[in-house]
Protein backbone atom coordinates (compact mmCIF):
# COMPACT_ATOMS: atom_id res chain seq x y z
CA UNK A 1 0.00 0.00 0.00
CA UNK A 2 1.34 3.64 -1.30
CA UNK A 3 1.74 6.22 1.81
CA UNK A 4 -0.51 8.68 3.12
CA UNK A 5 0.84 11.71 2.75
CA UNK A 6 0.01 14.65 5.40
CA UNK A 7 0.93 18.43 5.19
CA UNK A 8 0.86 20.24 8.49
CA UNK A 9 0.90 23.46 7.82
CA UNK A 10 -0.38 27.19 8.39
CA UNK A 11 1.14 29.87 7.45
CA UNK A 12 1.15 32.29 10.93
CA UNK A 13 4.34 31.30 12.80
CA UNK A 14 4.18 29.38 16.65
CA UNK A 15 0.63 27.79 16.19
CA UNK A 16 1.63 24.69 16.81
CA UNK A 17 2.80 22.77 13.63
CA UNK A 18 6.11 21.11 14.58
CA UNK A 19 4.35 19.94 17.91
CA UNK A 20 1.62 18.62 15.72
CA UNK A 21 3.78 16.87 13.48
CA UNK A 22 5.76 15.60 16.43
CA UNK A 23 2.73 14.13 18.28
CA UNK A 24 1.76 12.61 14.82
CA UNK A 25 4.70 11.21 14.40
CA UNK A 26 5.32 9.69 17.80
CA UNK A 27 1.43 8.55 17.97
CA UNK A 28 1.20 7.19 14.50
CA UNK A 29 4.69 4.87 15.82
CA UNK A 30 3.07 3.79 19.03
CA UNK A 31 0.36 2.16 16.96
CA UNK A 32 2.88 0.35 15.08
CA UNK A 33 2.88 2.57 12.03
CA UNK A 34 5.72 3.67 9.68
CA UNK A 35 6.24 7.01 9.29
CA UNK A 36 8.94 9.39 7.49
CA UNK A 37 8.85 13.17 8.42
CA UNK A 38 9.96 15.81 5.96
CA UNK A 39 10.98 19.00 7.36
CA UNK A 40 10.36 21.33 5.30
CA UNK A 41 10.87 24.56 7.36
CA UNK A 42 14.47 26.05 7.46
CA UNK A 43 14.11 26.78 10.99
CA UNK A 44 14.68 22.93 11.37
CA UNK A 45 12.90 22.41 14.34
CA UNK A 46 11.55 18.93 13.98
CA UNK A 47 14.96 18.03 12.90
CA UNK A 48 16.09 19.22 16.13
CA UNK A 49 13.66 17.42 18.40
CA UNK A 50 13.21 13.94 16.57
CA UNK A 51 17.93 13.68 16.10
CA UNK A 52 17.93 15.16 19.98
CA UNK A 53 19.72 18.14 18.76
CA UNK A 54 21.77 16.65 15.82
CA UNK A 55 22.46 19.35 12.56
CA UNK A 56 22.77 17.94 9.45
CA UNK A 57 24.49 21.48 7.60
CA UNK A 58 26.85 19.88 5.50
CA UNK A 59 25.72 16.45 4.96
CA UNK A 60 24.33 16.85 1.63
CA UNK A 61 21.40 14.79 2.05
CA UNK A 62 18.86 17.01 3.36
CA UNK A 63 15.54 18.39 2.25
CA UNK A 64 17.42 21.02 -0.22
CA UNK A 65 19.70 18.49 -2.10
CA UNK A 66 16.30 16.66 -1.98
CA UNK A 67 14.08 19.11 -3.75
CA UNK A 68 16.82 20.22 -6.14
CA UNK A 69 17.27 17.01 -7.34
CA UNK A 70 21.05 16.55 -6.25
CA UNK A 71 20.35 13.51 -4.32
CA UNK A 72 17.78 10.91 -4.29
CA UNK A 73 15.23 10.45 -1.87
CA UNK A 74 16.53 6.89 -0.52
CA UNK A 75 19.86 8.60 0.12
CA UNK A 76 18.62 11.09 2.64
CA UNK A 77 16.52 9.05 4.89
CA UNK A 78 17.69 9.46 8.85
CA UNK A 79 16.95 6.61 10.77
CA UNK A 80 15.26 7.94 14.25
CA UNK A 81 13.76 4.41 15.39
CA UNK A 82 12.35 1.42 14.00
CA UNK A 83 9.50 2.91 12.83
CA UNK A 84 10.17 6.94 12.29
CA UNK A 85 12.76 8.22 9.22
CA UNK A 86 13.48 11.38 9.07
CA UNK A 87 14.28 13.65 5.27
CA UNK A 88 16.29 16.52 7.46
CA UNK A 89 15.81 20.20 6.92
CA UNK A 90 18.81 23.32 7.21
CA UNK A 91 18.95 26.80 7.07
CA UNK A 92 19.72 26.18 3.41
CA UNK A 93 16.17 25.85 2.63
CA UNK A 94 16.00 29.94 2.91
CA UNK A 95 18.20 29.73 -0.71
CA UNK A 96 16.14 26.97 -2.16
CA UNK A 97 13.91 29.79 -4.10
CA UNK A 98 17.01 31.39 -5.64
CA UNK A 99 18.41 27.97 -6.77
CA UNK A 100 15.63 26.43 -8.17
CA UNK A 101 14.66 29.85 -10.37
CA UNK A 102 18.55 29.92 -11.40
CA UNK A 103 18.79 26.22 -12.92
CA UNK A 104 14.79 26.63 -14.32
CA UNK A 105 13.37 24.59 -11.82
CA UNK A 106 10.98 26.71 -9.93
CA UNK A 107 8.09 23.85 -10.21
CA UNK A 108 5.09 22.72 -7.37
CA UNK A 109 6.05 18.95 -8.37
CA UNK A 110 9.27 18.61 -7.72
CA UNK A 111 8.48 16.92 -3.96
CA UNK A 112 5.68 14.48 -5.58
CA UNK A 113 8.29 12.84 -7.87
CA UNK A 114 11.31 13.24 -5.63
CA UNK A 115 9.47 11.01 -2.99
CA UNK A 116 7.55 8.64 -5.26
CA UNK A 117 10.15 6.24 -5.01
CA UNK A 118 10.22 5.66 -1.13
CA UNK A 119 6.36 6.21 -0.90
CA UNK A 120 5.70 2.40 -0.65
CA UNK A 121 8.05 1.75 2.30
CA UNK A 122 5.66 3.64 4.56
CA UNK A 123 2.13 4.00 5.73
CA UNK A 124 2.62 7.57 6.28
CA UNK A 125 4.21 10.30 5.25
CA UNK A 126 4.37 13.61 7.86
CA UNK A 127 5.48 17.43 6.06
CA UNK A 128 6.15 20.07 8.58
CA UNK A 129 6.37 23.29 6.71
CA UNK A 130 7.50 26.89 7.13
CA UNK A 131 5.34 29.48 8.75
CA UNK A 132 4.95 31.63 5.24
CA UNK A 133 3.49 30.36 1.87
CA UNK A 134 6.24 29.78 -0.57
CA UNK A 135 7.51 27.71 -3.19
CA UNK A 136 7.58 24.78 0.03
CA UNK A 137 4.45 24.86 0.69
CA UNK A 138 3.19 24.70 -2.80
CA UNK A 139 5.42 21.24 -3.40
CA UNK A 140 3.96 20.37 0.54
CA UNK A 141 0.69 20.39 -1.08
CA UNK A 142 0.95 19.11 -4.26
CA UNK A 143 2.81 15.74 -2.72
CA UNK A 144 -0.18 15.94 -0.47
CA UNK A 145 -3.66 13.88 0.34
CA UNK A 146 -4.14 15.65 3.17
CA UNK A 147 -3.65 18.69 5.46
CA UNK A 148 -3.86 19.66 8.72
CA UNK A 149 -4.20 22.90 9.73
CA UNK A 150 -3.12 23.34 13.43
CA UNK A 151 -4.23 26.77 15.05
CA UNK A 152 -4.98 29.00 17.89
CA UNK A 153 -7.88 29.97 18.83
CA UNK A 154 -7.68 33.87 18.49
CA UNK A 155 -8.57 36.86 15.83
CA UNK A 156 -5.80 36.40 13.66
CA UNK A 157 -5.60 32.54 13.12
CA UNK A 158 -9.38 33.28 11.85
CA UNK A 159 -8.14 35.83 9.86
CA UNK A 160 -5.22 33.32 8.23
CA UNK A 161 -7.84 30.99 7.54
CA UNK A 162 -8.86 33.53 4.41
CA UNK A 163 -5.11 33.05 2.71
CA UNK A 164 -5.05 29.39 3.02
CA UNK A 165 -7.83 29.14 1.56
CA UNK A 166 -6.70 31.15 -1.33
CA UNK A 167 -3.33 28.87 -1.50
CA UNK A 168 -5.03 25.71 -1.70
CA UNK A 169 -7.29 26.93 -4.33
CA UNK A 170 -4.42 27.61 -6.11
CA UNK A 171 -2.62 23.90 -6.08
CA UNK A 172 -2.96 21.77 -8.57
CA UNK A 173 -4.43 18.37 -6.95
CA UNK A 174 -7.34 16.89 -7.20
CA UNK A 175 -6.72 14.41 -4.26
CA UNK A 176 -5.63 17.27 -1.55
CA UNK A 177 -8.36 17.29 1.37
CA UNK A 178 -8.16 19.54 4.57
CA UNK A 179 -8.13 16.90 7.36
CA UNK A 180 -9.22 19.54 9.74
CA UNK A 181 -7.83 22.11 11.93
CA UNK A 182 -6.65 21.47 15.21
CA UNK A 183 -7.08 23.96 17.87
CA UNK A 184 -3.85 23.54 20.06
CA UNK A 185 -2.85 25.35 22.98
CA UNK A 186 -6.37 25.59 24.11
CA UNK A 187 -7.76 27.11 27.37
CA UNK A 188 -11.14 25.14 27.97
CA UNK A 189 -11.43 27.62 30.88
CA UNK A 190 -11.88 30.86 29.06
CA UNK A 191 -14.91 32.06 27.66
CA UNK A 192 -13.42 33.80 24.62
CA UNK A 193 -11.61 30.66 23.73
CA UNK A 194 -14.98 29.00 23.51
CA UNK A 195 -16.10 32.57 21.25
CA UNK A 196 -12.70 32.11 18.90
CA UNK A 197 -13.32 28.17 18.66
CA UNK A 198 -17.31 28.75 17.30
CA UNK A 199 -16.15 31.54 14.78
CA UNK A 200 -12.93 28.90 13.82
CA UNK A 201 -15.43 26.29 12.84
CA UNK A 202 -17.62 28.85 10.95
CA UNK A 203 -14.43 29.34 8.80
CA UNK A 204 -13.78 25.93 8.71
CA UNK A 205 -16.33 25.43 6.02
CA UNK A 206 -14.91 27.79 3.39
CA UNK A 207 -12.03 25.09 3.39
CA UNK A 208 -14.89 22.36 3.47
CA UNK A 209 -13.67 20.72 6.74
CA UNK A 210 -14.19 20.98 10.60
CA UNK A 211 -12.51 21.71 13.34
CA UNK A 212 -11.27 18.66 14.72
CA UNK A 213 -13.51 17.69 18.25
CA UNK A 214 -10.10 17.28 19.82
CA UNK A 215 -8.21 20.29 21.35
CA UNK A 216 -4.51 19.87 22.65
CA UNK A 217 -4.73 22.17 25.83
CA UNK A 218 -2.05 24.29 26.81
CA UNK A 219 0.55 22.80 29.32
CA UNK A 220 3.73 22.89 30.12
CA UNK A 221 4.55 19.45 29.86
CA UNK A 222 4.62 19.99 26.16
CA UNK A 223 7.50 21.85 26.46
CA UNK A 224 9.57 19.90 29.14
CA UNK A 225 9.30 16.66 26.48
CA UNK A 226 10.55 18.62 23.94
CA UNK A 227 13.22 19.56 26.09
CA UNK A 228 14.05 16.64 26.61
CA UNK A 229 13.82 15.14 22.80
CA UNK A 230 11.33 12.78 24.20
CA UNK A 231 7.94 11.84 22.88
CA UNK A 232 5.24 13.60 25.11
CA UNK A 233 3.83 10.25 25.04
CA UNK A 234 6.79 8.67 26.70
CA UNK A 235 7.52 11.88 29.19
CA UNK A 236 4.33 12.07 30.76
CA UNK A 237 1.96 8.92 29.45
CA UNK A 238 -1.06 10.59 32.05
CA UNK A 239 -1.45 13.44 31.43
CA UNK A 240 -4.25 15.70 30.00
CA UNK A 241 -2.47 17.09 26.99
CA UNK A 242 -1.19 13.56 26.27
CA UNK A 243 -4.57 12.21 26.45
CA UNK A 244 -5.57 14.83 23.87
CA UNK A 245 -2.47 14.20 21.37
CA UNK A 246 -3.89 10.28 21.19
CA UNK A 247 -7.21 11.67 20.77
CA UNK A 248 -6.03 13.58 18.03
CA UNK A 249 -4.30 10.72 16.31
CA UNK A 250 -7.45 8.17 16.49
CA UNK A 251 -9.55 11.34 15.15
CA UNK A 252 -7.64 11.46 12.02
CA UNK A 253 -6.75 8.00 11.62
CA UNK A 254 -10.69 7.93 11.67
CA UNK A 255 -11.14 11.04 8.92
CA UNK A 256 -8.39 9.09 6.66
CA UNK A 257 -10.36 5.26 7.44
CA UNK A 258 -13.30 6.98 6.45
CA UNK A 259 -12.41 9.03 3.49
CA UNK A 260 -12.78 6.10 0.80
N1 LIG B 1 -0.29 22.53 23.71
C1 LIG B 1 0.81 23.23 24.02
N2 LIG B 1 1.08 23.60 25.28
C2 LIG B 1 2.18 24.31 25.58
N3 LIG B 1 3.08 24.73 24.69
C3 LIG B 1 2.87 24.41 23.40
C4 LIG B 1 1.74 23.64 22.98
N4 LIG B 1 1.81 23.47 21.65
C5 LIG B 1 2.92 24.12 21.24
N5 LIG B 1 3.56 24.68 22.29
C6 LIG B 1 4.79 25.47 22.26
O1 LIG B 1 4.61 26.58 21.42
C7 LIG B 1 5.78 26.85 20.69
C8 LIG B 1 5.46 26.89 19.19
O2 LIG B 1 5.05 25.61 18.78
P1 LIG B 1 5.58 24.99 17.42
O3 LIG B 1 7.04 25.14 17.31
O4 LIG B 1 5.01 23.63 17.33
O5 LIG B 1 4.87 25.95 16.38
P2 LIG B 1 5.16 26.05 14.81
O6 LIG B 1 3.86 26.39 14.17
O7 LIG B 1 5.87 24.85 14.35
O8 LIG B 1 6.13 27.31 14.79
P3 LIG B 1 6.88 27.86 13.47
O9 LIG B 1 5.84 28.60 12.69
O10 LIG B 1 7.95 28.75 14.01
O11 LIG B 1 7.41 26.65 12.72
C9 LIG B 1 6.79 25.76 21.04
O12 LIG B 1 7.70 26.26 21.97
C10 LIG B 1 5.95 24.68 21.68
O13 LIG B 1 6.63 24.02 22.70
MG1 LIG C 1 7.66 24.70 13.26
Amino acid sequence: MKAKVITITNQKGGTGKTTTSLFLAYGLADRGKHVLVIDLDQQADATFSLSQGKQYDDSGKTSFELLTGETAAKDCLVPINLLIDLIPATKQLAQLDVALAQNNMYRADLLKDAIKSIKSKYDYVLIDTPPALSILITNALTASDYMVIPTQADLYSIKGLADLAQTIRQINNKKLKVAGILIDRYNARTVYSKVAADLLSQGAATLKTKVFDTKIREAIVVKEAEHQFKSIYDYSKRAGVTKDANNFVDELLEVIQNDK
